[in-house]
């Protein structure tokens, strides 16, 4: 765990569950099914801490008694999960959000320079209508979320939140240095970065471990 605070647009979701979960995802002998299911639920719950200040419009709503005050989201909401670990918790957080839109953006770490490869974008015209909430499991370099991060904007997204499930101290500063308007949901704050851009103590290529493409 690093001990030096982060920038105060980092929110560390500290929660038991949470934490019980991340020791799951941890274990190396964490099968994938298991794994999947535990991210999905952290995906939920930090989902639910990056939208606590959605605005709401009043709306009246009928009970089986009386006419009575109630809200409703005012903008739509839309995920959008970088592609392929993303997508683990983006489902987690659609549970939380079933009317949200989806997006996707395909990316993928080149392992020797640690840049992000674009391979696949698909974004709906909401985003740039209400709150996008960007998610991947892992930042570690910040390469691949500042890249998409830069792509929403370009496209017109003004009020981006990024969900991850494990940031390195590495990652922060750079994403926070970049984008220092847009706020970072994390489960955990681990060490470090080692030599070859995974994060330590982590829990490996979040990838093949949702997927089950792990070659050991
Ligand atoms: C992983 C992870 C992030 C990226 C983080 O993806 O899901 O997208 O690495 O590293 P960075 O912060 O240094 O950019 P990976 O390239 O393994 O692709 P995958 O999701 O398809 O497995
Ligand atoms: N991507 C991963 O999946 N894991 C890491 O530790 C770093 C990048």
């Amino acid at each position: 765990m690093n001990e030096a605070a982060p920038p105060s647009q980092v929110h560390v979701v500290d929660h038991p569950l949470i934490g019980q979960m991340l020791t799951v995802v941890r274990d190396r002998h964490t099968p994938p099914s298991v794994f999947r299911e535990n991210v999905r639920q952290i995906g939920y719950m930090l989902g639910y801490e990056a939208t606590r200040d959605l605005a709401v419009r009043s709306v009246k709503v009928q009970t089986p008694l009386e006419t009575t005050d109630g809200v409703t989201l005012a903008t739509p909401v839309t995920i959008v999960p970088i592609l392929r670990a993303g997508l683990g918790m983006a489902d987690g957080v659609l549970r939380l959000i079933p009317q949200a839109h989806m997006g996707h953006l395909g990316m993928f770490r080149d392992e020797e320079k640690l840049r992000p490869v674009s391979y696949y974008e698909s974004v709906p015209s909401e985003a740039t209508r209400g709150p996008v909430l960007l998610i991947d499991p892992m930042l570690a370099t910040a390469g691949s979320a500042t890249a998409a991060v830069a792509r929403l904007r370009e496209l017109g997204c003004k009020d981006i939140r990024f969900i991850c499930l494990i940031a390195a101290p590495e990652g922060i500063a750079n994403f926070t240095a970049k984008f220092p308007d847009v706020p970072v949901y994390a489960a955990v704050i681990d060490r470090q970065l080692n030599e070859v851009g995974y994060i330590l103590p982590g829990l490996g290529d979040a990838g093949d471990r949702i997927f089950g493409t792990l070659n050991e």
